[in-house]
């Protein structure tokens, strides 16, 4: 046997770091946010230990305390006082991200995103506009083109409330294209769009529907998220929001889906960001209380496995309790 090539020689505590290829640190983690329009107090969201809605007036001082670890960017979702068909709140002037978004801008230095979409925001809780006739129709979901005008009209009220940059979430076909030019046309050419670019029809949001409220009443997403069968699929998706102007692309789920963010990432050269959902962190959550699982030891796994695959960002409910740990 030759044994010449013994790749533990690298493994030794003084060489592990010099030969490590994958760095985490806190200014790769972007922190969600959610500011309920409902409530006076802050309200615990059971399925993400650790994790509360706040009402308007302490989303500035809950943006402080994500700052404080270290991380600078969060995502800020909406909870409104009321929802219609359409998902007018989604665009008002005084809705509840809008509001919270001046509120941050003033009071801290973070970075902010916002989620743009209408499922928080519509009654049905479908992400968009649905057809007539959907709620009888399983076959039926929302009406694309009309959704992009108020995708658009919300993406640019963020804008104008101070938001960074903004990612649509809604899998909407020209969902960036309609945002990139009302933004332009707004006076906002220079603001970023961080694309949901390749969204899977998952069951891993789970609990985020019970963070934000937007499960939908009737049918599922599976019209217009994508098949979790398709990976090829997702590089047609992410070529066309490039085509329409996205300036990050984002992938969600992150782990069950790391091929894809690997794929993305070797064929694209924009920044790559990953979305560590609600259920891949419920999940770690339940086993660790169970005794089953080391929690800080999976946490921190788990994101430096989605660097590794290729991502830049991740969007993730750890990043508070990672970033300390840095
Ligand atoms: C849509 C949106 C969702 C998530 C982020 N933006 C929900 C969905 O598509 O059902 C899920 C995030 C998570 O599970 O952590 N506004």
């Amino acid at each position: 046997m030759d044994m010449s090539r013994r790749p533990r020689r690298l493994r030794s505590d003084g060489v592990r770091p010099l030969v490590r290829e994958t760095d985490l640190s806190a200014s790769d983690l972007i922190a969600p946010v959610f500011v309920d329009a409902t409530t006076d107090e802050r309200v615990p969201i059971g399925s993400m230990p650790g994790h509360t809605r706040v009402p308007v007036d302490q989303a500035a001082e809950r943006v402080r305390e994500v700052r404080e670890t270290g991380v600078e960017a969060v995502i800020v979702f909406g909870i409104p006082e009321s929802k219609d068909s359409e998902g007018s709140r989604a665009w008002a002037d005084d809705g509840v991200v809008q509001r919270a978004v001046r509120r941050i801008v003033e009071e801290t230095d973070a970075y902010v995103i916002t989620d743009v979409c209408l499922c928080e925001y519509t009654d049905h809780g479908h992400c968009g506009v649905v057809e007539d006739g959907a709620r009888a129709d399983p076959h039926m979901t929302v009406d694309n083109d009309r959704t992009l005008e108020l995708l658009a009209e919300t993406a640019a009220s963020h804008a104008e409330a101070g938001a960074d940059m903004v990612a649509p979430s809604s899998m909407t076909d020209g969902m960036v294209g309609a945002i990139r030019s009302e933004l332009d046309d707004r006076g906002f050419e220079s603001l970023p769009v961080m694309s949901y670019a390749a969204k899977y029809e998952s069951a891993f949001y789970g609990p985020f529907r019970d963070a934000a409220d937007g499960a939908p009443a009737f049918g599922d997403r599976r019209h217009y998220q994508m098949d979790p069968a398709n990976g090829r699929e997702a590089m047609r998706e992410v070529a066309l929001d490039v085509e329409e102007g996205a300036d990050v692309l984002m992938i969600k789920p992150a782990l069950p889906y790391l091929d894809v963010v690997a794929d993305v990432r070797q064929n694209f050269d924009h920044p790559v960001a990953a979305y560590n959902v609600s259920g891949e962190y419920a999940m770690l959550h339940a086993a660790a209380e169970k005794g089953w699982l080391d929690l800080e030891a999976v946490a921190h796994e788990s994101l430096l496995s989605i660097k590794r695959a290729g991502a830049d960002l991740i969007l993730t409910y750890f990043a508070e309790d990672v970033a300390r740990r840095l």
